[in-house]
């Protein structure tokens, strides 16, 4: 196969999203829904994909199609204004490169598949045919193109929704998906000869297309409904989110994952065998999970990653968090940017880290802050311990060595190190270094006043009568 080309139109304002966000950055599991069609073209084949962009969209996109597709040629055109779709086709084509062929896409359709693609491509093997187009039956065809054909059930056109009358409006279902295949030479000779004569003063592309059926070079391929959906307003981008995550919940179940219904896994997500993703937990970003890994109820992960058979319990909350294999976390845990729980440590209920690093096996298993610390493997971290980090300007750093035992309810205040093989009493507030194998204790004397309870007891009520 020839190299093919692929061109997504991305410049359109969007209006109705009525958002200050351009359409196509607009985020469907995970992903600006530029993503997809761009996605879909390079899994079909595609090695050049031009984007054809408004100004204010160039950079975001650009960047984020280089990051998302290593390999593959990604360039932007910019169309300066909306002229309509035909305008769009043209200002792509000057990009185009050496391709013979063409792949046309709409970047605000998310659901079109490679597969729907490749279809596409396979009218273009007869000579004669110019163009392809892929259509699809809709019960409510309105909003979109018809492809007109005649008797024999030949393509002739496609005509927008606001062109026709209300009788062929009714008579019309077969509506055109706005994705094509087509010669480049054909293509270039029609786009010239564009003009804006219609309802919307619009140069469409969908005029090609009657262009080729002159010579009985148009043809069409009916595929599925749901290639074509089309975001114009923010219900349907609802809606094709939860076609988008339905289908990436299967991917992952046929590869080997248990996925209950009501999870929520971004698109950029990796979920290794065997792992098990409870309801309601979402996936969000680059996310990893290892392979057996649980991830229980409720719990949401962001550009995370939880290591091979780690329990992460319910309702734990992860951001740009790295967990090592066989931990536990949770529940009911908040693990902040820059923590790294290494093997087999454990983060019990209630306990917050920040920029911590947690050495293997080391616990902190109840009701903690851990901030800007270190913690050295297998060692202890009471209940209730607080590392104090921020004096009200400056972050301190905690350093705790290996086999540390911090006992329940202390205050370490940072900077402050703590030596390999400690041990700090209950209730201790440490404010200086401790040495290795040293016992740092600070808490006030207790005193016992014998038979004394009964007797606060009474003057208690008798002060509250009173
Ligand atoms: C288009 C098709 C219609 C098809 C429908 C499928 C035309 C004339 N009509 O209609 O037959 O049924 O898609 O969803 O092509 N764009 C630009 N520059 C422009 C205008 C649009 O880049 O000047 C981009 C938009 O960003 C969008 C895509 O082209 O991604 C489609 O444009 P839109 O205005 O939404 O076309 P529809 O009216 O939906
Ligand atoms: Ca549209």
């Amino acid at each position: 196969m020839n190299r093919v080309t692929a061109i997504v139109l991305a410049a359109g304002k969007g209006k109705r999203m009525k958002s200050r966000l351009p359409k196509v950055l607009h985020s469907a599991a995970g992903r600006p829904l530029v993503h997809y069609p761009v996605a879909a073209a390079v899994a079909a084949g595609a090695t050049r994909v031009v984007v054809v962009v408004s100004a204010d969209t160039a950079a975001p996109i650009l960047s984020h199609s280089r990051a998302a597709f290593p390999g593959v040629e990604v360039v932007t055109a910019v169309q300066p204004e909306p002229r309509g779709t035909g305008d769009a086709a043209r200002i792509g084509l000057s990009e185009v490169g050496n391709s013979d062929r063409v792949l046309l896409l709409i970047g605000d359709a998310p659901l079109v598949r490679a597969s729907d693609l490749e279809h596409l491509l396979a009218p273009l093997a007869n000579v004669t045919t110019t163009v392809s187009l892929l259509s699809a039956h809709l019960d409510d065809p309105s909003g979109y193109g018809r492809v007109i054909r005649d008797d024999e059930g030949r393509v002739l056109a496609v005509r927008e929704d606001k062109d026709i009358g209300s009788e062929e409006r009714k008579a019309l279902k077969e509506v055109n998906s706005g994705f094509y295949a087509a010669r480049v030479d054909m293509l270039r000779a029609a786009l010239a000869t564009l003009t804006p004569n219609n309802a919307q003063g619009e140069l469409y592309l969908t005029d090609v297309v009657a262009y080729a059926a002159r010579d009985g070079g148009a043809a069409a391929v009916v595929g599925a409904a749901d290639a074509l959906v089309g975001v114009n307003d923010r219900s349907q981008l609802a809606f094709a989110e939860e076609v988008l995550l339905r289908r990436i919940a299967e991917r992952h179940r046929l590869a080997g994952v248990t996925v209950r219904a009501g999870a929520r896994i971004d698109d950029s997500a990796v979920i290794g065998e065997d792992a098990r993703i409870e309801a309601g937990v979402e996936l969000r970003g680059n996310t990893r999970v290892g392979a057996g890994a649980v991830i229980d109820t409720g719990s949401i992960l962001t550009d995370s990653e939880v290591g091979e058979g780690t329990q992460v319990l319910p309702y734990t909350v992860m951001v740009e968090t790295t967990v090592g294999a066989r931990a536990q976390i949770g529940p009911f845990a908040r693990l902040r940017p820059g923590s790294v729980i290494e093997d087999e440590a454990h983060v019990g209920n209630f306990v917050e880290t920040k920029k911590t690093r947690l050495g293997r096996g080391a616990k902190a298993n109840h009701l903690s802050y851990l901030g800007d610390g270190d913690v050295g493997a297998g060692a202890n971290i009471g209940a209730g311990t607080i590392f104090c980090n921020y004096d009200g300007f400056t972050k301190h750093r905690t350093v705790i060595g290996e086999g540390v035992f911090i006992g329940s309810d202390s205050q370490i205040v940072a900077p402050v190190t703590i030596g390999r093989g400690a041990y700090v009493a209950t209730g201790t507030t440490v404010t200086r270094d401790v040495p290795e194998d040293a016992l740092a204790i600070g808490r006030v004397k207790q005193e016992t006043k014998p038979g004394y309870a009964s007797r606060l007891k009474k003057r208690l009520a008798a002060a509250k009568k009173t």
